[in-house]
């Protein structure tokens, strides 16, 4: 809850104490450089022992609460037909207001058998934003992506409080061109991650399903990042000012006919969803889930996990527990802007989102700006982010770079883990880093895999500059860590 001080500052209250903590460990800056070519200069390498603060995401890292590590010891362990299914059945239908449940091991997975299913070959999925893995996904069922993000979207500095809605016109004549039959699905992404964590309009969703429906085509919500999303509803959306969040949320619900999640974010647990009131369409995906998954009563999750889902579901429609993430985002943004350094503005969810194009302007993009900066800011403070932007993209068919709209160090700020002196901490680090900004160097590819190359590629500093950005840490900061 963001509360004043007597100076008038505002600042993010947590509304939770800490009754479980875990220890952290913070390398001198010599071994964060060691560490950092250890990982092949990619923080998805880096041992989570060597780093301090863990930024790379939330996923299935926020902190859970002692309710849910109470209900995981209520587990009713089955293969088939287990009591602990039927609670999060029943939690889904009572806070989705959807008649359908399919259980999965995480986000991807649903995507995985949604694709599978309604993606056909040649076949479009209009969308305001991609995320990695969907695309993934839809492109290896021969299908296509078309984005249609609003054009603030893909502006670094907005003032506009929906940054992720979608585009109607462009909407209603991407229908009109490809035609409903070479339109898989539309699917809009709540809280879109890869343009800075930035909501969508409850009005934007309802005119953009309705243009979708009127045409004959599915509609898919990706909800994984819903309960930021739902957060900016409620405060900037003016309709749902006095209205619950569970309110909120069943109109989404019931809105579309496919909802899936990641409940590694949703929830703050580990698993996933899909979630619709079509019979039909039920019907048609729950084949894949045995295949893939496991038995329809646990989708590979342990029973353990969806107790813990069940009461965190129902704990992201408390306003204390949604509020956590993007009240520190806004603080951690404030900070930095104060020190002139390049965001996402205005702050969104997820995480804060440092503009690498502008910070390592001095590098070409081939050289991945954000890359090395997410490399740099390890070296610089032991806090890992993860790099979005051209090393998130895949490469065009001839082999060219296909360069990103946006390059990005996105620094999560998973659900009631960080500190306010963490994020001060991190701040300072970035703000020594931006002043020193023209020590950091470009990085290229020693290892490049074909698919989803940020998650394991490795990279190599173009010359000697993390040691040259490491002297001169030594320098500035002495002793200090
Ligand atoms: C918007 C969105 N969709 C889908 C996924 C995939 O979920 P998972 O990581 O559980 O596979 C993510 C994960 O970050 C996401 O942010």
């Amino acid at each position: 809850m963001p509360v004043k001080f007597r100076s008038g500052e505002s600042i993010p209250l947590e509304m939770h104490k800490a009754r479980m903590v875990q220890s952290l460990n913070l390398l001198p800056v010599e071994e964060r450089v060691k560490a950092s070519q250890e990982a092949g200069n990619n923080t998805f390498l880096l041992k989570n022992r060597d780093v301090f603060l863990d930024m790379l995401t939330d996923s299935g890292v926020n902190a859970m609460s002692q309710a849910q590590y109470a209900a995981m010891m209520n587990a009713d362990d089955s293969y088939a037909g287990s009591e602990t299914f039927y609670r999060l059945e029943n939690a889904i239908k009572e806070i989705f207001g959807t008649a359908f449940f399919l259980p999965a091991h995480q986000g991807r997975a649903c995507e995985n058998i949604i694709c599978q299913t309604f993606v056909k070959p040649g076949q479009t999925v209009i969308m305001n934003y991609h995320f990695t893995t969907t695309k993934a996904h839809i492109i290896r069922n021969g299908g296509k992506v078309s984005e249609i993000v609003s054009k603030e979207g893909l502006e670094v500095i907005s003032g506009l409080p929906f940054k992720g809605n979608l585009d109607i016109e462009r909407l209603r004549r991407e229908i009109e061109t490809i035609g409903s039959a070479n339109i898989a699905f539309l699917r809009i992404e709540a809280g879109t991650n890869l343009i800075g964590g930035q909501p969508v309009s409850m009005a934007n969703m309802r005119e953009a399903v309705k243009i979708a429906k009127d045409a004959g085509i599915l509609t898919i919500f990706d909800a994984s990042l819903l309960s930021d999303n739902l957060y900016f509803i409620k405060m900037r959306e003016k309709e749902f000012l006095n209205k619950s969040l569970k309110e909120i949320t069943l109109e989404l619900g019931k809105l579309f006919d496919i909802s899936y999640f990641s409940a590694r974010k949703l929830g703050c647990a580990r698993g996933g969803g899909i979630i619709t009131n079509r019979e039909d369409l039920y019907n048609e995906m729950i084949g894949l889930v045995p295949l893939y998954e496991g038995f329809l009563t646990y989708g590979g999750m342990s029973v353990r996990e969806m107790e813990a889902l069940a009461v965190g579901l129902r704990e992201s429609l408390d306003f204390h527990v949604i509020e956590q993430t993007p009240i520190f985002v806004e603080a951690l943004t404030k900070e930095l802007l104060a020190a002139n350094i390049p965001v996402i503005t205005p702050a969104g969810g997820l995480g804060c989102h440092v503009n690498a194009m502008s910070f390592c302007e001095h590098l070409p993009q081939g050289q991945y700006r954000a890359g090395a900066l997410a490399i740099a800011a390890f070296i610089a403070g032991g806090f890992r982010g993860m790099e979005r932007g051209s090393i998130s993209e895949e490469r065009n068919a001839d082999g060219s770079e296909r360069f990103a709209e946006m390059e990005l160090l996105r620094l999560a700020l998973p659900k009631r883990v960080f500190t306010l002196s963490q994020i001060k901490y991190v701040a300072d680090r970035l703000t020594w880093l931006y002043e020193n900004r023209n020590l950091i160097g470009g990085l290229r590819f020693t290892f490049e895999p074909k698919i989803l190359r940020f998650f394991f590629g490795r990279l190599e500093p173009v010359s000697d500059w993390p040691q040259k950005l490491s002297e001169k840490f030594r320098k500035d900061f002495g002793d200090s860590l």
